[in-house]
């Protein structure tokens, strides 16, 4: 396999059983991240993007398919033989508030990741890198024995981003690391995750609803559509050229607020167009490096 793939899913499938019921939150999913890029990956609420992520990173153990890191196959490993891929992929979640253990001070938050793969055992260097890394997300040394509920919901963002990155990581899954922010931060925080993917040479899968944003930050982006992707381009020919009938409704589609979150959603009117022997599209090439699953 070439040498610039970080990450290779191939046919991933995560089947939830609910009782009789069948749920394929991801249903053959296959898409390549090159290193140092940023791959997009955009869809309505529920299509399965969450649950890529966690397949990635092995948070859950998948029904079908394999995932190559950086040329290993993931897929059969156990948990002892996982634990290099477990520092070298990092994931950074939604919500600040829930993410952040509130009994532990910034320093030990930051620190715990570095303390389970061994990283500075002395505590004097511990703190160096800690302070060294607060400062690279935009926080200060005298934050370093505080504790979550005295920030704001960008500045736990920024702890949880230190976090992921104390471990010195190759690959960062963000599942919509801004949405849950205010509009005001959500392009400073952004802005942080360039200038550190540029420092450290990170690969990101950026999962977000925002389309203005995921357009901005990504090389390529994947739309997801209940479990499968419709279509992968670089992200200026998908905005400015998308084939599929449900990137067409995504782009257009207006945002609406939604009252459990507070987030803007996004209002789809799109049904998957149904065929007499009910087959899938497969995605397939339909000039350089844009596909899309279409009949
Ligand atoms: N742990 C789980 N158990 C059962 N169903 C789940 C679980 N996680 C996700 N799902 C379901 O899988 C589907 C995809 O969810 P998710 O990946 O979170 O979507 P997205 O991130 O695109 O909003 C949804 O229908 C969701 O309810
Ligand atoms: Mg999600």
């Amino acid at each position: 396999m070439s040498g610039n793939i970080m990450v290779d899913v191939r046919n991933l499938k995560k089947h939830f059983t609910k009782g009789p019921e069948v749920l394929k939150a991801v249903d053959g999913v296959s898409f390549q991240i090159r290193k140092g890029e940023t791959f997009g990956l955009v869809g309505e609420s529920g299509s399965g993007k969450s649950t890529v992520g966690r397949c990635l990173i092995r948070l859950y153990d998948y029904t079908d398919g394999e995932v190559y890191f950086d040329g290993q196959n993931l897929s059969k490993l156990g948990d002892k033989q996982l634990k290099p891929f477990r520092r070298r992929i990092q994931t950074i979640f939604q919500d600040p508030y829930s993410s952040l253990n509130p009994g532990m001070s910034v320093l030990d938050l930051i620190g715990e990741p570095m303390d389970i793969h061994g990283i500075y055992k002395k505590a004097d260097e511990r703190k160096e890198f800690v302070a060294g890394l607060l400062e690279k997300v935009g926080l200060k040394r005298e934050h370093l024995y505080r504790y979550p509920h005295e920030f704001s919901g960008g500045q736990r963002q920024r702890i949880s981003i230190a976090r992921a990155l104390s471990v010195r990581p190759d690959f960062v899954v963000c599942d919509e690391p801004i949405s849950a922010l205010d509009v005001s931060v959500q392009a400073q925080v952004v802005n942080m995750l360039e200038d550190l993917q540029a420092e450290f040479g990170l690969t990101y899968l950026f999962i977000a609803h925002d389309l203005s944003m995921v357009r901005h930050i990504s090389d390529r982006i994947g739309v997801m559509y209940r479990g499968r992707l419709v279509e992968v381009a670089e992200s200026d020919e998908l905005y400015d050229n998308p084939l599929h009938p449900y990137t067409k409704a995504l782009l257009s589609s207006i945002p609406i607020p939604d009252p459990r979150t507070a987030n803007e959603r996004l209002a789809i009117k799109y049904e998957v167009p149904t065929t007499n022997d009910g087959a899938v599209p497969e995605l397939r090439e339909v000039s350089p490096g844009h596909f899309v699953a279409d009949h």
